[in-house]
């Protein structure tokens, strides 16, 4: 598509879908300027279509990362760090992902851990819509990230296991982090009927495309209310090998300069373990949710 940018050329850009499950590159753009309304009507339909988006080849400083992000929705505060040693940070629209140490002090989250399969922040009431992930430093290997299409999960369970989701209602583990850690303030869940945290319908839909989605947040202290333990740990084990079959699923291996961004609301994603003595440094957006529905 062809179209006046505003600045006195005309770009073109193109959406390329990756050829898996989710995922498409915008190609042509340079996300650092303020975008016309075709274009950004253009990145919303590839948005809803694809569910991820990369931007390659970006350069953006804080403000421009905000500015972007801020055309697509309501941006939310970062959350406080789990890391109890952490450096103190003020809030801040803008979060640090990084193992990096300085001066004995880690500068942000989530260290060079694997995170297993989740969904930013779905123990709390209203989670945010979208994150969106912008890579400064990378290492020479590991820390991909992949991501796996929630609608597809959904829409491959056998029909008699979709009708028994009708109604159910899944509680949420807000006691630990993506990487496994434990919050600030929370004592370790042993039995998940006690787990602490919101409660969603299993099954959401999607307020844009009106598509249902699995959705389940993350696996460990999960507990689907009003079902004895053992009927929900087998549930949720089947429900859980559709949500992260291969079939469903893209990884995004990071280049300095990838914007990625991503819809939780049908997607889950996840990061492989990286070797800590390598650097990684992020700076993360995450837009503001409603109640799931
Ligand atoms: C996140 C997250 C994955 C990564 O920022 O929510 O899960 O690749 N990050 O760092
Ligand atoms: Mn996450």
């Amino acid at each position: 598509m062809d179209q006046y940018d505003g600045h006195g050329v005309a770009s073109a850009i193109r959406v390329v879908p990756t050829g898996a499950a989710l995922g498409a590159d915008i190609e042509g753009l340079d996300i650092s300027r303020p975008l016309d309304a075709a274009t950004l009507a253009t990145i919303r339909q590839a948005w809803a279509d694809h569910l991820v988006l990369r931007f390659r080849g970006q350069r953006l400083d804080d403000e421009q990362l905000k500015s972007f992000s801020a055309q697509f929705g309501t941006l939310d505060l970062a959350p406080l760090a789990a890391a109890k040693d952490g450096h103190r940070q003020e809030p801040s629209y803008i979060s640090v992902i990084s193992n990096i140490v300085r001066d004995g002090k880690p500068i942000g989250g989530l260290g060079a851990y694997e995170s297993l399969w989740h969904t930013d922040m779905s123990y709390v009431d209203k989670p945010p819509m979208a994150s969106a992930l912008y890579a400064i430093e990378v290492p020479p290997s590991g820390g991909d990230t992949g991501f796996s299409n929630q609608y597809l999960a959904y829409e491959s369970l056998p029909a008699d296991t979709r009708r028994r989701l009708d109604g159910l209602k899944l509680r949420h583990d807000s006691s630990l982090n993506s990487v496994g850690e434990l919050r600030r303030g929370f004592t370790e869940v042993t039995d998940p009927r006690q787990t602490p945290g919101a409660l969603h319908p299993l099954v959401r839909t999607h307020p844009t495309t009106g598509r249902k989605a699995l959705y389940l947040g993350r696996r460990r202290n999960a507990y689907i209310e009003g079902l004895d333990l053992a009927d929900s740990e087998a549930l949720l084990d089947t429900l859980w090998d559709s949500a992260s079959d291969a079939r469903f699923t893209w990884y995004q291996q990071w280049r300095v300069g990838d914007l990625v961004m991503w819809d939780n609301r049908c997607t889950l994603h996840r990061r492989d373990a990286f070797d800590p003595t390598t650097r990684r440094l992020m700076h993360r957006t995450q837009f503001a949710g409603e109640a799931v529905m």
